[in-house]
């Protein structure tokens, strides 16, 4: 267990400042008129952003905020679940509490008594200066609870001890599942897969080689032992390897001219030049990661094999992308039951490279962030008929962006065949489509534009229940709850100054 004092603030202020402190005053802002503030930027800044400070004003932590709730806009809003509606089946509560207190010596061993008294594991404390108490400190303490009533006895007790002013559940909603916030709690993921993480399933091409299982084995460890902030681990892959790689690189580079969406052929050609996309050589990681960081900022994670679709999308909000380094089995180059790097890197990495497609990405995963077990399902099955097997228009013509058609040649050229069922990209429709995994898709969902895709994913997370609203701050690599009266007017204030922005440079067009 590891205790510092860690001055900067990076994930949540719950402190309540001047407002005219903020620059707003242009905006009325004064105490007591907030709502007035609120209806004018609301209606002045675009719909998507509007959406996203009117949802989070909505919910009941709010209260000052709620004659907002009249506001014309809330037909197109969804309502908030009442705190505590959910139902009490949550599997897992990991929870992370905000804890201020007074500056005494020895005042966070009395927190943490009230907390042993409730015999949970802690996995994390953190501190730093309290912006709300006065000399005082803000503990972070992560654990996870047996149950909802656990929770909220642990407030009790610590709202018990006279040296704490103020402990605030920050899982958003008290039903809410753990989430990461910063993203070295991306580490938490390495040594979690659903399936063949260090060892093979019997139908996998390479169960009965040893030596296969082996090397995969060994590549696997580099993955598990990542952390945050490391070099990538770089592969000497074996000549084995490599012929593998050749033969899916030629295979599939000879099909893309002619099936690959516009932005896959824009990129490609940027990867060979800077990361070694040749058919003799399989990139390293870092190389692409690198690419990508300057391209969109997404960037690359070793991963030891398939995530739950929870932890992979929640990953995307990061602008992460996890990614197996290991190859397929050589008996057969056009088949793998897993994701492998040639999956990854001929499939998914191009089109991350692209800021309309990395920004779609980064959609789904901030809508993951705390969601529902239904919640999650349905958008995994909307990241299945994008990222997955997606297909868009270009020019009358429909091709592929998805990264499982264009990482399989059979499958890239039955998908613009006349044989599978074309449909227009409608989130709705296909969070409930229900689809095969071990056989040719019946059906694809055929994508405009990515920001004609973006925008109709958003207006569908905007419906979901789930009763906060979250923001990734690229500055600070965390993502932020919208919860609290100053993140929103920091939010609004930000949004103020890049609208000047665009004003003025639209001003010099
Ligand atoms: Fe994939």
């Amino acid at each position: 267990m590891a205790t510092g004092l860690i001055e900067q603030c990076w994930w949540i202020d719950c402190f309540e400042r001047d407002l005219e402190g903020f620059g707003l005053d242009s905006y009325l802002i004064k105490r007591g008129a907030e709502d007035q503030f609120l209806v004018e930027l609301c209606s002045s800044f675009i719909l998507q952003l509007s959406y996203l400070v009117i949802y989070s004003l909505r919910q009941p932590s709010l209260p000052v905020f709620s004659a907002l709730s009249t506001n014309s806009m809330n037909s197109s809003i969804p309502t908030a679940a009442a705190p505590g509606s959910s139902s009490d089946d949550v599997k897992c509560l990991r929870t992370t509490l905000l804890i201020s207190i007074g500056d005494k010596v020895g005042a966070l061993d009395e927190c943490l008594d009230a907390l042993k008294k409730s015999q949970v594991s802690m996995t994390r404390i953190e501190s730093r200066s309290s912006l709300t108490v006065e000399c005082g400190y803000d503990f972070f303490v992560d654990f996870t609870a047996a149950n909802k009533e656990q929770i909220n006895q642990i407030v009790d007790e610590l709202n018990g001890v006279s040296i704490v002013k103020d402990v605030r559940i920050l899982n958003a909603a008290c039903n809410a599942q753990w989430f990461p916030r910063k993203m070295v709690d991306l580490d938490t993921f390495a040594d979690k897969v659903l399936e063949m993480g260090e060892e093979l399933s019997s139908d996998h091409p390479g169960a009965k080689d040893p030596v296969y299982r082996k090397r995969r084995y060994e590549i696997v460890q580099n993955a598990k032992l990542y952390r945050t902030g490391q070099v990538l681990p770089y592969i000497e892959y074996t000549q084995e390897e490599k012929d593998t790689w050749k033969a899916v690189f030629r295979e599939l580079t000879s099909l893309h001219a002619t099936h690959a969406c516009r932005e896959y052929r824009h990129i490609f050609p940027l990867l060979e030049k800077n990361c070694g996309y040749r058919e003799d050589n399989i990139p390293q990681l870092q190389d692409v990661s690198n690419f990508l960081r300057v391209s969109s900022g997404f960037r690359l994670r070793p991963v030891m094999g398939l995530l739950s679709p929870r932890d992979f999308l929640n990953g995307l909000a990061f602008r992460v992308f996890h990614c197996t380094q290991y190859v397929r089995h050589h008996s057969n180059p056009t088949y793998t039951p897993e994701p492998d790097v040639c999956h990854e890197l001929l499939g998914h990495v191009p089109l991350f490279a692209d800021p309309g497609f990395a920004e779609f990405s980064q959609q789904i995963g901030l809508a993951s962030l705390g969601a529902s077990e239904e919640d999650i399902e349905r958008l995994s099955t909307i990241y299945w008929f994008t990222a997955e097997f997606g297909l868009c228009r270009e020019d009358g013509e429909i091709r592929a962006y998805g990264s499982g058609l264009l990482s399989s040649t059979g499958e890239l050229k039955y998908s613009l065949s006349d044989k599978p069922q074309l449909l227009p990209f409608d989130p709705e429709k296909m969070a409930k489509q229900k689809y095969p995994i071990t056989e040719y898709q019946p059906v694809y969902f055929v994508a405009d534009t990515f920001t004609d895709a973006t925008e109709k994913f958003c207006e569908y997370a905007a419906k979901m229940e789930r009763p906060f609203q979250v923001r990734y701050d690229p500055y600070t690599e965390t993502i932020q709850v919208l919860d609290n009266k100053t993140q929103l007017y920091h939010f609004a204030n930000s949004i103020k100054n890049d609208m000047k922005v665009l004003t003025s440079a639209l001003e010099k067009f």
